[in-house]
């Protein structure tokens, strides 16, 4: 059955606890966008917060690092808990290294892609990661729009996951909604990350419950 990650980013940050709160026994799992101002045109949230978020929930917490040199902050924010940590292909020379030592601290490893990189350049990658989180806007903001062309890539990317075997899981983050969130599902999508669909939508629950009724085609 597809997961469901509420995006923080959408939530009224000034009380943080409580909207994890009032989300908690629909989703699984805490979507986690750190934002450095370099990487993208927005600066969000980072350690401190994470630390503190950590104490307010059991759910597992994804963190999308969405800064340059993540080198320098994968420890720590494994060490604050993060239970998966994504990684962008475009921000660093040493994806491979980095995808290991998250593994190798305990934590799931995913590879994030902008909506321009192709999936043919994660050919070398994809039998390292446990997952690869697809950008379905441009990031740094929610609330934007999704690019139609994120659903090929979507089924291209199952195509080769399952062309070789693997069971590695397929995020998308970025304008997931209720009229694209059923045929994200059917093309493969494994995660569903959705920060206005929860946290700016009255009706999430029930969005949330038919989405889970959804199954890959
Ligand atoms: C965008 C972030 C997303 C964003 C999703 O840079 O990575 O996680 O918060 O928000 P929505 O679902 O509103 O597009
Ligand atoms: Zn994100």
């Amino acid at each position: 059955m597809v997961k469901i990650a509420a995006s923080i980013l959408a939530c009224d940050l000034a009380r943080l606890a409580d909207e994890v709160k009032r989300v908690e026994e629909h989703v699984d799992m805490i979507h986690f966008d750190v934002m450095d101002g370099h990487f993208v045109p927005n600066i969000s949230f980072g350690l401190p917060v994470l630390k503190a978020l950590r104490k307010e929930t059991k759910l597992p917490i994804s963190v999308h690092l969405m800064i340059t040199n993540p080198e320098d902050y994968i420890d720590r924010f494994i060490e604050e808990g993060a239970d998966m940590v994504a990684i962008h292909y475009e921000s660093t020379f040493h994806l491979h290294r980095l995808v290991h030592r998250v593994k190798d601290l305990g934590a799931r490893a995913f590879v994030a892609i902008n909506p321009h990189t192709p999936i043919n350049l994660l050919s070398e990658i994809i039998t390292d990661v446990d997952g690869v989180l697809v950008m379905s806007v441009n990031p740094g903001f929610s609330g934007q729009r999704f690019i139609a062309r994120s659903l090929e890539k979507i089924r291209n990317l199952r195509k080769m996951v399952k062309e070789l075997g693997l069971e590695t899981e397929i995020m998308v983050d970025g304008g997931v909604n209720e009229e694209n969130a059923s045929i994200l599902v059917k093309n493969g999508a494994t995660i569903l990350v959705m920060g206005y669909g929860i946290f700016r939508n009255d009706n999430y629950v029930e969005l949330i419950k038919s989405i889970k009724q959804e199954r890959e085609e």
